[in-house]
């Protein structure tokens, strides 16, 4: 489906990057179908020689030709990228944007085309365990709506959403959720260290727990609270662990976390 189409990704930094490793290595597109856009000429250069893939600092040059296009570029800079993409893009490409909180309707005037996906995907992506959460403006075609799902599978598992809404909750709970995820993996090691762990053993220790304790989870017909219970048995050990976040209302920490995250992917809504 994706046979001698080009791809271009407008902005090549963490996310795009990681887009990049994941299409590669789904083998849906070869690396010369592809073309990364970056100010930067060392992070052209890096990729270039990491994934073989055709390199530019000029956004117009990737996109000309080009029959997809990714915007991974911060909300902060795109502005500036509409500045010189609107009028550049052929009429009949699809454009995917990643830009948290650029609604459809700002993608669509700011770069005067009317193909825009909007989407949230997060990191995993790169290893094809990602999550990507995606909708699009009235002016996608079947066949880019089936391009779209092609190239978001290679990144791991897609969802379709009929309203934008759900798009800012996504980069609330799936677009940032591998930094919650790692920030608490990093809370476990350091409390491994002090108890008494190396910095190595913790850190073995702790990533080897939490991908079995997921992989289990993932395989389990059970829900998590019962998977938690079964660890917590009265008056041991996890039950004085697990009362003591609790007590500290881990939970409501955690869902004023993801609440903040909202709040600043609609407020960068409203900024663009
Ligand atoms: N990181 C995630 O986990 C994640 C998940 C889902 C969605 N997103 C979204 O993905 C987008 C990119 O995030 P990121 O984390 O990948 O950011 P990033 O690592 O900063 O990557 C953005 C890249 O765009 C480059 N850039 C800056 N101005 C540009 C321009 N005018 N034209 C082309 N490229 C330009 C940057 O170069 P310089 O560094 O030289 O400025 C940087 O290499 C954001 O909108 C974010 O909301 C990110």
């Amino acid at each position: 489906m994706l046979k001698n189409r080009q791809i271009a990704f407008i902005g090549a930094g963490a996310m795009g990057g990681a887009m990049i490793s994941g299409v590669l290595a789904c083998n849906i597109v070869e690396p010369g179908q592809i073309i990364a856009s970056d100010p930067r000429r060392d992070v052209c250069d890096a990729l270039k020689l990491k994934y073989g893939v055709d390199v530019t600092t000029n956004n117009v040059v990737a996109c000309k030709d080009s029959n997809v296009i990714v915007l991974s570029v911060k909300p902060q800079v795109l502005n500036e990228v509409f500045k010189v993409l609107s009028g550049s893009i052929e009429s009949d490409a699809l454009v995917i944007s990643i830009v948290a909180g650029a609604k459809l309707s700002t993608l669509v005037a700011g770069l005067n085309h009317k193909s825009v996906i909007r989407c949230m995907p997060n990191t995993p992506a790169q290893i094809g365990q990602g999550i990507s959460v995606w909708t699009g403006s009235t002016g996608v075609s079947r066949l880019q709506n089936k391009q779209t799902k092609v190239i978001l599978e290679s990144l791991g598992r897609e969802i379709h959403v009929d309203d934008e809404k759900y798009i800012d909750m996504a980069t609330a709970l799936t677009g940032s959720g591998p930094a919650y995820i790692y920030l608490f993996i990093e809370a476990l090691v350091e409390a491994g260290v002090n108890i008494g762990f190396s910095k190595t053993e913790a850190e073995e220790l702790v990533r080897t727990t939490v991908v079995g304790s997921v992989a289990y989870a993932m395989e389990s017909v059970e829900n998590v609270s019962d998977l938690r219970a079964q660890v917590t048995s009265p008056g041991g050990t996890t039950e004085a662990a697990v009362d003591f976040l609790e007590a500290e209302d881990f939970r409501t920490i955690v869902s004023n976390a993801v609440s903040a995250a909202y709040q600043r992917a609609i407020e960068l809504g409203q900024n663009n």
